[in-house]
C-alpha cells in the first residue's frame, strides 16, 4: 500500500464540537490545538514527510472580533509553548498564506518559528494562516507581471512550473491527500492550484476528536484509491 509523503488537513468542526458541549466556540479551538499537538506527532511516527494544516483562512476575518482574537492569542500561545518542542523533535515549521494581512506580532513569531527549525529534517509543518487559495494565485499573479515588467520573463515562457515558483507553496510538494474533519465537504479555498490531483477523505469527526487512529484510517483510504492523473495505470494502458 502506497502511503502519502504530503497530507493536508482541513482542520475544521472546533465550533460545533464545542456547541455540542454547551461551551463557547473558543474551548473548542483549545480543544482543537490539543489535536493538532496530537496530529503532529502521529505524522512524524507514522514517517509522513509533510503536513500542512488550515489554521485560519483570508475568510476567517469575517467572524465576530472576539473569536478571531481569541483565534490570534492561540496561534501566539501555540508557537511560544511549542516551538521548543516541535524544534526537539525535529519539525520544521514553513507557514504559507498572506503575510502582509498579519498583525506584526505575529508574524515575527511565524519568522521566528521558521528560522529556528530551517534545518530539521523529520517533518515538515506547513501551516496555512490567513491562508486562501484565490489570494495566493492573485498575489503570484501579480509577482509574475512584475517579473515581466522587469524584462526577467515573458508571457511565452511561463509554465506549470514556474507559476509554482511564484506561489507560497514554492519548493513544496502538491499534498497526495486532503483530510477534511466535521463531514463537511468542500474546500472552502484551500490549495486550489495545489490540489488538483490530490486524494480527498472527509471524515465525520470533528477535528478536535481527531486521533492517530483517524490520521491512519485517511492513510487507508488513501492506499485503496487508484490516482491516475489523467492516463491510466499501467496494466489497463498495457491491455490497450
Ligand atoms: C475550524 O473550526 C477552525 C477555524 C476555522 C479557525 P470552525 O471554527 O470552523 O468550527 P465549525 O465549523 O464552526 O464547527
Ligand atoms: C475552513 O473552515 C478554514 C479552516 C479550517 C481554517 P471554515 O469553517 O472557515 O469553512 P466554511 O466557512 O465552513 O466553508
Ligand atoms: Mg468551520
Amino acid at each position: 500500500m502506497t502511503s502519502p509523503s504530503h497530507v493536508a488537513i482541513i482542520m475544521d468542526g472546533n465550533g460545533r464540537w464545542a456547541k455540542a458541549r454547551g461551551l463557547p466556540r473558543l474551548a473548542g479551538h483549545r480543544a482543537g490545538v490539543e489535536a493538532l499537538r496530537r496530529t503532529v506527532r502521529a505524522a512524524g511516527d507514522l514517517g509522513i514527510e509533510w503536513l500542512t494544516v488550515y489554521a485560519f483562512s483570508s475568510e476567517n476575518w469575517s467572524r465576530p472580533e472576539p473569536e478571531v482574537s481569541g483565534l490570534m492569542g492561540l496561534l501566539k500561545l501555540f508557537i511560544r509553548r511549542d516551538l521548543a518542542d516541535l524544534h526537539a523533535q525535529g519539525v520544521r515549521i514553513r507557514v504559507i498564506g498572506d503575510r502582509e494581512g498579519v498583525p506584526s506580532d505575529i508574524r515575527h513569531l511565524l519568522e521566528e518559528a521558521e528560522a529556528l527549525t530551517a534545518n530539521n529534517r523529520l517533518l515538515k509543518l506547513v501551516i496555512a494562516f490567513n491562508y486562501g487559495g484565490r489570494d495566493e494565485i492573485i498575489r503570484a499573479v501579480k509577482k509574475v507581471a512584475q517579473a515581466s515588467a522587469q524584462g526577467l520573463m515573458t508571457a511565452d515562457t511561463l509554465t506549470h512550473e514556474r507559476f509554482a515558483a511564484f506561489m507560497d507553496t514554492a519548493e513544496i510538494p502538491d499534498p497526495d491527500l486532503v483530510i477534511r474533519t466535521s463531514g463537511e465537504m468542500r474546500l472552502s479555498n484551500f490549495l486550489l492550484w495545489q490540489a488538483a490531483y490530490s486524494e480527498f477523505a472527509f471524515l465525520p469527526c470533528y477535528w478536535p476528536d481527531f486521533s492517530e487512529r483517524d490520521l491512519r484510517e485517511a492513510i487507508e483510504i488513501y492506499g485503496r484509491r487508484e490516482r491516475r492523473f489523467g492516463g491510466l495505470v499501467a496494466q489497463d494502458a498495457a491491455a490497450s
